[in-house]
C-alpha cells in the first residue's frame, strides 16, 4: 500500500471511531440561554454589517463573536427604547464578558473556512445560514447541518476541492 493510500485508510479508521461521538455531540443546544437578548433584525435594520460583530468572517476560518467592548462602541449611551437595552451597560459596569453560546459546530476532524467561502468564493451568508435580518430573537438551533454530502454536492457543482484532506485534518 502506498504512503498516500495508507494515510487515507488510517484517516478513515480514525474518523469512523469518532463518528459515534458525533451523534452525541449533535444534541440540540436549545435550552441554553444567550447572555443578552440581542435582536439581529433591529441591528441590521440600523445598517450594521455582519462583519462588524463577526469580525473574522471575511479573513479567517472562524467568523467569531463580538466582545462587550464592541457593543459599548454604541451602548455607552442609551440606544432605542427596548427594555433589555440597559442590560448592556449593566454588564459592562460589572466588567462581565459575554459568553455567547455557539450553535454551529462541525466535528473536530473537519476543517471549514469562512474566508474561503465568503471572500474567495463570494458567497452570501444566507447560502448556508438562515436570513438573519429577519431574526428578532436569538435562535436556539443550528442552521448549518454540516453533512458531508451537502458540502461535497456544492463543491462538485462549483468545481471546488473534493480532496479528502482539504476538509479533513
Ligand atoms: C450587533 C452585533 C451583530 C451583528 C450586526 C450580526 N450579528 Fe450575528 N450574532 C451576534 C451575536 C451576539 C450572536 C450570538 C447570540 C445571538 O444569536 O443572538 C450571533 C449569532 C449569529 C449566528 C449563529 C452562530 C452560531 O453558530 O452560534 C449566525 C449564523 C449569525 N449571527 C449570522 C449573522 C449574519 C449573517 C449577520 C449579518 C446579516 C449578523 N450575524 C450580524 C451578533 C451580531
Ligand atoms: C453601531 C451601534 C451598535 C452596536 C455596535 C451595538 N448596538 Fe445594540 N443597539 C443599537 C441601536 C441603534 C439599538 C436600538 C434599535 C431599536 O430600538 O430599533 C440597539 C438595541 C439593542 C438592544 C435592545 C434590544 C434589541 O436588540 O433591539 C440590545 C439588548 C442590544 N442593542 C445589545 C447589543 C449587544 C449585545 C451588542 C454587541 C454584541 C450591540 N448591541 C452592539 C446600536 C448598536
Ligand atoms: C459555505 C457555507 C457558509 C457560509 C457562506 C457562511 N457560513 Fe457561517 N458557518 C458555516 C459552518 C459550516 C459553520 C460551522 C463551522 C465550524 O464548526 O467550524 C459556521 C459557523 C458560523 C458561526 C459560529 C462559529 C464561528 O465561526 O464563529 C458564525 C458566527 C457564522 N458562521 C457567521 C457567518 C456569517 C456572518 C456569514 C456571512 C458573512 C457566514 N457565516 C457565511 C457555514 C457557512
Ligand atoms: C454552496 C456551495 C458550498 C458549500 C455548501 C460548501 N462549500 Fe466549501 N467551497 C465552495 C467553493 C466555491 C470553494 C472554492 C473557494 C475558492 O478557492 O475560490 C470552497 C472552498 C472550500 C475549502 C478550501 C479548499 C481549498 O482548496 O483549500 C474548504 C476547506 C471547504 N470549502 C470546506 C467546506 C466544508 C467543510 C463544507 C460543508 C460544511 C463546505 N465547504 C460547504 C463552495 C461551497
Ligand atoms: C467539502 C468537504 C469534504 C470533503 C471533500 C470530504 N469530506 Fe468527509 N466529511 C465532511 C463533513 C462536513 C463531515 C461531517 C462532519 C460532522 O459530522 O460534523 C464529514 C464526515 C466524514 C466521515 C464521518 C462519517 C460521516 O459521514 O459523518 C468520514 C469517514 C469522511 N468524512 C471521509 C471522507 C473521505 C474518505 C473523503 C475523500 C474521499 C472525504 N471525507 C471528503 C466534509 C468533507
Amino acid at each position: 500500500m502506498s504512503y498516500a493510500r495508507g494515510r487515507i485508510a488510517l484517516f478513515v479508521a480514525v474518523v469512523a471511531l469518532f463518528a459515534g461521538v458525533a451523534v452525541a455531540r449533535r444534541a440540540p443546544a436549545g435550552d441554553r440561554q444567550q447572555p443578552l437578548p440581542m435582536s439581529h433584525k433591529r441591528h441590521i435594520a440600523k445598517d450594521m454589517k455582519c462583519r462588524a460583530c463577526h469580525q473574522g468572517v471575511e479573513g479567517e476560518a472562524m467568523a467569531g463573536f463580538p466582545t462587550l467592548a464592541d457593543c459599548m462602541d454604541c451602548h455607552k449611551t442609551a440606544q432605542g427604547r427596548e427594555p433589555a437595552e440597559p442590560e448592556v451597560r449593566a454588564l459592562a459596569a460589572r466588567s462581565q464578558e459575554l459568553a455567547w453560546v455557539r450553535l454551529n459546530r462541525l466535528a473536530g476532524h473537519v476543517y471549514f473556512s469562512h474566508a474561503a467561502h465568503v471572500t474567495m468564493a463570494s458567497m452570501k451568508c444566507e447560502e448556508c445560514h438562515r436570513d438573519m435580518k429577519a431574526v428578532d430573537q436569538a435562535p436556539s438551533q443550528p442552521d448549518v447541518h454540516g453533512e458531508m454530502s451537502e458540502c461535497v454536492a456544492c463543491h462538485r457543482s462549483k468545481h471546488a476541492s473534493l480532496d479528502c484532506l482539504a476538509c479533513h485534518k
